[in-house]
């Protein structure tokens, strides 16, 4: 993304990418001198400025999302694979993409997980359509944007978010080709059927997703109901 996007203001409501009781804060300016608590602080002390301005914005957004749950202000923890830590009895997720940054949330009782992507809305490098898509997701790219490449951002993103919201529950790495996203463009939404690898087929048919365009960006978020059987 270069510079400000007008379209796009602390006000713009990303709630409807994930559904209610989830909740989302997005921010297009990071604020500055911002103190992170002990925790935090230790992990971003190895980042360089923009890094850590941009993990902060993040937080910052996280934490202002939780307060709209009535959580007061907590440390967000980096874990093991980079995941953001949530206090008990929460599930989030956060993005950043350029100046822009966003975080969504909830209780567990409503979900089990959740993923929230942000990307600029230009196109997937030609070089990496293949990579990212499965070749179902090739012959329908026309369907989600008369620009491959843009439509090939559309299928990246949904399966950033997927993942982001899989990974609390089975914390195991995934490639691009694992997954089928399986989008409906008239309605904005995607699912996502396993192709490979070792997610659960029961746990990826939990997950359903949500997409947009967002002034410059895609937005995309993805929430796993909690496991009926449990
Ligand atoms: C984490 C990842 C999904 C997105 O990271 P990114 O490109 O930097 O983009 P974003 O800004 O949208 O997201 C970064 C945030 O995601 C969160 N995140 C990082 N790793 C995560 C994980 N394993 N699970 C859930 N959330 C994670 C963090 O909050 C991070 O921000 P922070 O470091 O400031 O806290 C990606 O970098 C990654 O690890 N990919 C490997 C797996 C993959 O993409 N497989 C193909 C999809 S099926």
């Amino acid at each position: 993304m270069h510079g400000p996007d007008p379209t796009l203001s602390d006000d713009t409501v990303l709630d409807a990418l994930c559904p209610a009781p989830a909740v989302s804060v997005l921010s297009t300016h990071a604020r500055t001198g911002v103190i992170l608590p002990g925790e935090e602080e230790v992990a971003a002390r190895i980042f360089v400025p923009a890094r850590r301005a941009e993990f902060a914005h993040g937080r910052d957004c996280a934490r202002r999302s939780l307060r709209r749950l009535g959580v007061a202000p907590v440390a967000i923890p980096v874990g093991q694979s980079r995941e953001p830590v949530w206090p008990p009895g929460i599930v989030g997720s956060i993005s950043h993409a350029g100046a822009v940054a966003a975080a969504v949330v909830a209780r567990c009782e409503a979900f089990a997980s959740l993923g929230l992507d942000l990307e600029p809305d230009e196109p997937l490098d030609a070089a990496l359509v293949a990579q990212v898509c499965r070749p179902g997701e090739v012959v329908r790219l026309a369907a989600l944007d008369a620009d491959p490449g843009r439509a090939a951002r559309r299928i990246f993103s949904m399966k950033e978010a997927a993942y982001k919201a899989l990974w609390p529950l089975q914390r195991a790495f995934m490639e691009f080709h694992e997954l089928e996203v399986q989008p409906v463009p008239a309605c904005g939404t995607f699912t996502v059927v396993v192709r490979a690898g070792a997610c659960p087929p029961a746990l990826a048919a939990r997950l359903t997703g949500r997409f947009m365009r967002l002034g410059s960006l895609l937005a995309s978020g993805a929430v796993i109901t909690r496991d009926p059987t449990l």
